[in-house]
């Protein structure tokens, strides 16, 4: 695989009002512009609540920070009250689109098919899909890890077909690692991750230098450098630390390369 890039993607979630978004952004973009990250090979996606994309994206398009969006919709326009449209997140600036984020899963009820839909819809409007798989406590405990990866994993990429200028980004997050603050062992990760690349590539040989892999779950400044490993697992989704320009800086500062 050749990747260049390692993904740091911050997940907001829906804990900051449209003020403190609009504020930490343009706290990040000040002081992140010292940190070279073109030139340590970082990719930062900042990853607002809906509401705030718009203008958060303004900000951050002033420098080297790529926007993302949480959630699309399948559909680029039409009758879904509610919904959000990838064209319209990608008219915003959105560069990234989380998609089945086990949040969304849950409370959205995003199923593996709902899934792969809003992957073919990111791609066909130029978003990059960071998408989510993961087990919850119970399938951990029954030992079901790999079974539900490989199912989440065949689900979501099945028949997708990468046009040459496209990639797509897996997150592993076990789901009941997420705001827990007590990230998982490494060499479980890294063990997952193989699977994950395995079944990708198995799916299609032409996906091998067209994706990569990411971790998130209770990433912190400490653990950092456990969840970036070579060609394999190249980058994180931080949610709680990157609310907090200290902590987050912390993270990126931390990151060896
Ligand atoms: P966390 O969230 O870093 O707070 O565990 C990660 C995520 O949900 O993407």
């Amino acid at each position: 695989m050749n990747h260049k890039k390692r993904l740091i993607v911050a997940n907001w979630k829906m804990k900051l009002s449209n003020r403190e978004s609009i504020n930490l952004a343009e706290e990040i973009v000040d002081r992140f512009a010292g940190m070279y990250l073109n030139e340590r090979n970082i990719e930062m996606i900042i990853c607002p609540s809906h509401i705030s994309l718009a203008e958060v994206g303004k900000i951050v398009d002033r420098s080297p920070i790529k926007l993302g969006v949480q959630n699309i919709f399948y559909h680029n326009t039409g009758s879904y009250t509610g919904q959000i449209s990838p064209a319209v997140a990608h008219e915003l600036g959105a560069e990234y689109a989380i998609i089945g984020h086990s949040e969304f899963r849950k409370y959205g009820k995003d199923t593996n098919e709902d899934v792969h839909q809003k992957i073919k819809a990111a791609l066909d409007n130029e978003l990059v899909p960071i998408v989510c798989v993961g087990e919850t406590f119970d399938e951990y405990h029954d030992k079901k890890t790999e079974v539900i990866i490989i199912d989440q994993v065949t689900k979501a990429l099945e028949d997708i077909k990468l046009k040459e200028n496209q990639r797509i980004v897996i997150a592993y997050e076990p789901v009941w690692v997420i705001g827990s603050g007590q990230a998982i062992r490494h060499n479980i990760v890294e063990y997952i991750i193989q699977i994950i690349i395995h079944t990708t590539i198995d799916l299609d040989q032409s996906f091998a230098d067209k994706f990569q892999v990411i971790y998130g779950g209770s990433v912190d400044e400490k653990n950092i450098n456990d969840f970036i490993i070579g060609n394999i697992l190249t980058g994180v989704i931080v949610g709680n630390n990157s609310l907090k320009v200290d902590s987050f800086m912390k993270i990126v500062q931390n990151i060896k390369l």
